[in-house]
């Protein structure tokens, strides 16, 4: 990679010039308390705004949002590119660059070995599937419908009937156990030792959008439980943050300029393979923001089409309103009962899953449809009944001609006057300011939960807290997402052996403005004394341990009732099994 300049000259840089230095020859700066303070250079503004810590050697803009080191204030106020900043500053601290070539080898980041890795995984699982011990799991592959290029294309393959069939073939590699560890693709063995997670399944990799391998799933060959696994999450794996098939559909999605959203690897696999391209899975239940906006950089439109039994109605539920929030237009396809899109399209082909898909419902009457089969639309109590369930959807329109509209429509299906339902709309809390409907949201508003905003504070100050969240908790355990990114990367750069101070930290949010923001904000939250300091750490870990399970045990509590009012009694026993570990866990813990 030309022009990449080493993190240890980077820092180097950094901890010789003084930001406030810096700063303070292009505007004016006045002290405030232990930081600085300026109009924004960056955006128009009568009080100042614009702070600069001394201690941290970053800003902040709490007007605009722009924050970043040294080397941010140069590239935004002076208009460099990163690499003249860099040698700006490097000039000033009498600092030689390396030549641009001397970028050494051993520097390989975690995550590029985890790449990797990944990639010698997916390849040699495929090898698995292509040679005479894969027999069977291909005849079970084509034998559901799935052709041979179909499994090439992605990348299918096959984890042996055997503990350690990976471990061996990546040791031959000279790969270390604790990196595969790190990967997901290996376990610890109580006795010591370790095996590999994935064993006699079919194996589906999980892409990013750079066609990169990121993660694994896989099915058994036959009814056994679970159906599926998945790799846990790993430094480059966070669940819910992409969507199954969206390196290949890509394309097709901008140009039919809609996309099918199904839940299933399968479900996406066979309309895929049959020429239906502009589809990803979703590859859980319900659907997360991320993705929705994941899906806004190709289109607007969104199709959703889930299983057709209670389950995937939820998990519909549930999607549609985000979807709704992230200002995206979305239809809802129905299924025969009993199918979803793998088996649909198996059966009935292509042609008669798109007439499905022109079909589709928009989203008010699909979710009207719903609510009128639970509840009597004819009674005033189910009138309330409907239309409790169905304001919070119509209030998360931010174009209020939408909701004007839809309000309008609700009206007349409950036959009620319009001007009713108005005022009952007001009475909901709006969680967000207007922002209309493609508009991105405003900078300004961060709007984090305070006790992740402060651990991230906190763990920038004190490396010991880093370690004392990362054994109590995983990225993931951040419900904002922006947060539970930058932690991940915290934790990454720890592994890595890396000091972890925000002005260093930034270093590695290139072109991640949005968490960057969020990491300047948090540095400036108000100090915290000393003594309190670690009471307030591990008040904050059990807020979010508790979040966590009371998040887990009412998915699952949803999903068993749903299981339960199907009768579906193979996934009924597996979820009861799950909610019991999850409670025998809580109570082990409490101990
Ligand atoms: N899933 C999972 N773990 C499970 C069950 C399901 O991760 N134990 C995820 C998988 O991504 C799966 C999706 O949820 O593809 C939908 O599950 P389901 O409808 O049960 O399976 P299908 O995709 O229909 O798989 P198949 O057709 O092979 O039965
Ligand atoms: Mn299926």
């Amino acid at each position: 990679m030309p022009g990449r300049i080493p993190e240890n000259i980077l820092e180097d840089i950094l901890s010789r010039v003084d930001i406030v230095e810096i700063i303070s020859g292009s505007i004016p700066l006045r002290r405030a308390g232990r930081n600085f303070k300026a109009l924004c250079p960056f955006h128009h503004e009568k009080t100042a705004s614009f702070m600069v810590s001394p201690d941290r050697q970053i800003y902040h803009c709490f007007g605009c949002g722009k924050s970043g080191n040294a080397f941010g204030f140069l590239m935004e106020y002076e208009r460099l590119e990163f690499l003249e900043a860099v040698e700006a500053l490097a000039k000033k601290a009498g600092i030689m660059l390396p030549e641009a070539e001397k970028q050494d080898a051993k520097t390989v980041s975690l995550v590029t070995q985890l790449y990797k890795i990944n990639e010698l995984t997916a390849f040699f699982y495929a090898q698995n599937l292509i040679s005479a011990q894969g027999a069977p799991a291909r005849n079970y592959l084509l034998g559901r419908g799935i052709k041979e290029e179909t499994i090439k294309l992605f990348k299918l393959g096959l984890a042996q009937d055997k503990w350690d069939a990976l471990i061996s073939h990546l040791r031959a590699k000279n790969i270390s156990l604790s990196l595969l560890e790190k990967a997901g693709l290996i376990l610890n063995k109580e006795g010591g030792g370790y095996y590999d997670r994935f064993r006699n399944r079919i194996i589906f990799p999980i892409f990013d959008i750079k066609s990169r391998e990121l993660a694994f799933g896989a099915r058994v060959m036959d009814n056994a439980l679970p159906k599926y696994i998945n790799s846990p999450e790993t430094p480059i794996y966070i669940k819910g943050r992409n969507l199954y098939g969206l390196h290949l559909a890509r394309e097709a999605i901008k140009e039919a300029d809609y996309a099918v959203v199904v839940e299933g690897y399968l479900d996406f696999i066979m309309p895929y393979q049959e020429g239906i391209n502009n589809i990803v899975a979703s590859l859980g239940t319900a659907l997360t923001a991320e993705q929705a906006r994941l899906l806004k950089r190709y289109t607007q439109n969104i199709v959703m089409i889930y299983d057709s039994d209670k389950a995937g109605e939820l998990a519909t539920l549930r999607s549609l309103d985000i979807f709704i929030e992230e200002g995206i237009n979305v239809k809802v396809a129905s299924l025969p009962q009993g199918f979803d899109p793998d088996s649909f399209v198996r059966k009935n082909g292509a042609a008669a899953f798109k007439v499905k898909i022109k079909e589709a419902q928009n989203l008010f009457d699909y979710k009207l449809n719903i609510l009128k089969a639970r509840h009597n639309i004819k009674e005033p109590e189910g009138k309330a009944r409907i239309a409790s369930d169905m304001l919070p959807t119509i209030k998360k329109f931010k174009n209020l001609i939408l909701r004007a509209e839809y309000t309008r429509k609700f009206a007349e299906a409950l036959n009620v006057a319009e001007h009713y339902v108005a005022e009952e709309l007001q009475k909901i809390k709006e969680d967000r300011p207007y922002t209309g409907l493609n508009e991105p949201p405003s900078k300004k508003a961060l709007n984090i939960n305070p006790t992740e905003k402060l651990l991230i504070k906190l763990m920038l100050e004190e490396a010991e807290f880093i370690n004392r969240i990362k054994d109590n908790l995983e990225p993931a355990d951040f419900q904002d997402e922006r947060i539970s990114r930058i932690v991940s990367i915290i934790f990454d750069l720890m592994k890595d052996g890396q000091e972890i101070v925000p002005h260093k930290l930034i270093n590695h949010l290139k072109g991640q403005d949005d968490i960057l923001q969020v990491v300047c904000e948090s540095t400036f939250l108000p100090e915290v004394s000393g003594q309190d300091r670690e009471k307030i750490v591990d008040d904050c870990i059990q807020r979010l341990k508790n979040e966590r399970l009371r998040l887990k045990r009412q998915h699952l509590h949803e999903e068993i009732k749903t299981a339960q009012l199907l009768g579906d009694e193979e996934k009924l026993g597996r979820l009861m099994q799950e909610f019991h570990l999850l409670v025998t866990a809580k109570a082990q813990k409490d101990k």
